[in-house]
């Protein structure tokens, strides 16, 4: 799978990448040479000094084998508020529930995080906008995914799982299923149909977006590593996957819903002010959406397959509730725990959203103590706490009994943040994954037992998302 591969260097590489762009691409942001020393405040911020007077400790991430890695090391060594050099640029980290409280109401990122992305999702993307813009937007789009809205979500769910089953069921008995494959169909079908509209109601839509992205995300790669094979080749992908969103806009522009009826792509098409900035968000909320949903499912499912008895659990929670043939949708979601402590397992072990990060242009801000100067980036250490062997003991072992609610009471609120945790910018697509993934979960594993094909030696692969070393093949069989 291309896809697999390519996202992990690419994640890798946008780490390497993004803050020596940083300068020259966002050249609106205050620097912070003030602070050069890395003397901040009343008290000195522990951290890592340069290993190198040009790069910082550039050189310490690329040992580390990537950015989670390299931030593991960091807090082991300094503590849960460090500071580390990005070539010349200051940057802190935080990695404790306690710290990130006191980051809490920051809204702004800063932008070069997602610099890698420029070109596929352009720079009027949410990912980019700040200030009294993005909250703006933030406060349009995220009705679309509120609890109530996404009532009207579970029947293009349960349609795109309906026919994925459909198609395993038509295999060879025994026949080896490439996960990361079945489920990025599954979760781009579901997107498309539940936020974008009809455009996508045939198979061969969905499939061609993949396939679109596969190849953008495979020459972005080449980008990155300056090894372009041909630039004309990531021209045209790149005119491919917009021209593609922009027909199913054109689509539900010439086939509007009943004002009851509206959906996602019609608020976007409501609020946005030009074409471009109506492309840069439909791709943004596309991508994040299928994408990470995707993974959420693989390594759901790969848990599962390693711990039959758990698997068995489940599924005897789904016959309970819902038997041999009901459905998952807003009225009974809340009465399959067990699924959801599965997903928020699987999103713990696998370190699935290793970072998130805000900056303050406006102030500083007094962290645990620590006085960090307005305009530097702060990275928020998701991954780094979702693996603190202090609030998850033996952190690698997956367990969703973790998430029992008397062993949740006993942790700080923030502890698992998955989804990121600073206020009013957190995910706006939670909602949906619990229960997007919950449909495809029961009805799954309603139907087959899922395990894996021997001989394989999976880890994690951590980048900007965490994806497993190589596909993951299951074997699916049908349950009696
Ligand atoms: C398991 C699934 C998912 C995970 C683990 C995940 C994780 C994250 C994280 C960590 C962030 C950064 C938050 C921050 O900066 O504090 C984020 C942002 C975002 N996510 Fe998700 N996400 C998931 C699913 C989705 C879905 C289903 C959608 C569809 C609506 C979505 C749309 C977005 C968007 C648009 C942003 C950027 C928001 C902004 O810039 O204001 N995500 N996600």
């Amino acid at each position: 799978m291309i896809a697999v591969a390519v996202l992990a260097v690419v994640a890798l590489a946008t780490i390497i990448v993004f803050f020596y762009l940083k300068a020259l691409i966002w050249p609106q942001q205050e620097k912070v040479t003030a602070y050069t020393t890395g003397r901040i405040g009343k008290s000195k911020i522990p951290g890592m000094p340069k290993s190198d007077p040009e790069n910082g400790n550039l050189s310490d991430i690329t040992a580390a084998g990537s950015f989670h890695e390299f931030l593991l090391n960091l807090h082991s060594k300094y503590g849960p508020v460090a500071s580390f050099w990005y070539g010349s640029q200051y940057y802190v980290s935080l990695a404790s529930p306690k710290a990130w409280k006191d980051h809490i109401k920051i809204f702004d990122r800063p932008p070069e995080l997602f610099e890698f992305l420029l070109p596929l999702i352009g720079p009027r993307s949410i990912q980019y906008i700040n200030g009294a813009e993005g909250k703006e937007r933030r406060r349009t789009y995220d009705p679309s995914f509120s609890h109530t809205s996404i009532k009207n979500y579970y029947s293009s769910f349960q349609l795109a799982v309906d026919s994925m089953i459909e198609k395993i069921s038509s295999l060879p008995a025994g026949e080896h299923i490439p996960l990361t494959e079945y489920m990025s169909m599954l979760t781009i079908k579901a997107v498309s149909k539940s936020t974008f509209g009809d455009f996508f109601k045939e198979d061969g839509k969905a499939v061609k977006l993949l396939h679109h992205y596969e190849i953008v995300m495979e020459v972005l790669n080449q980008k990155m590593a300056d090894k372009v094979e041909s630039q004309e080749k990531f021209n045209n992908a790149l005119k491919e996957w917009h021209d593609f969103m922009l027909s199913a806009v054109n689509h539900r522009r010439s086939n509007p819903p009943k004002e009851d009826d509206k959906i996602f792509i019609d608020i976007l098409m409501e609020y946005c002010k030009t074409e471009k900035e109506l492309t840069s968000d439909a791709i943004s909320y596309f991508v994040a959406a299928f994408h990470t949903t995707a993974f959420m499912m693989v390594w759901s499912l790969y848990y599962l397959c390693q711990h039959q008895e758990i698997q068995e659990g489940v599924h005897n929670e789904i016959l309970g509730i819902l038997g041999k043939d009901g459905k998952v949708d807003h009225s009974n979601l809340d009465q399959l725990p067990y699924i959801k402590r599965v997903f928020n397992e699987s999103m713990r072990c696998s370190v699935l959203a290793p970072f998130a990060a805000r900056v303050n242009y406006e102030e500083d801000v007094d962290v645990q103590g620590y006085t960090i100067p307005k305009g530097t980036s702060v990275i928020h250490a998701l991954g780094v706490v979702l693996q603190d062997v202090t609030i998850w003991p033996d952190p690698d072992r997956f367990d969703p009994d973790r998430f029992l609610p008397e062993n949740v009471a006993k942790r700080h609120k923030l502890a698992h943040s998955p989804f990121g945790f600073a206020g009013k910018r957190i995910c706006p697509g939670y909602r949906i994954a619990y229960a997007e993934g919950a449909v495809f979960l029961a009805s799954l594993l309603q139907q087959f037992k899922f395990k894996l094909v021997e001989g394989q030696d999976i880890h994690r692969k951590f980048g900007f998302v965490t994806l497993p070393s190589d596909e993951v093949w299951v074997t699916v069989l049908k349950r009696e």
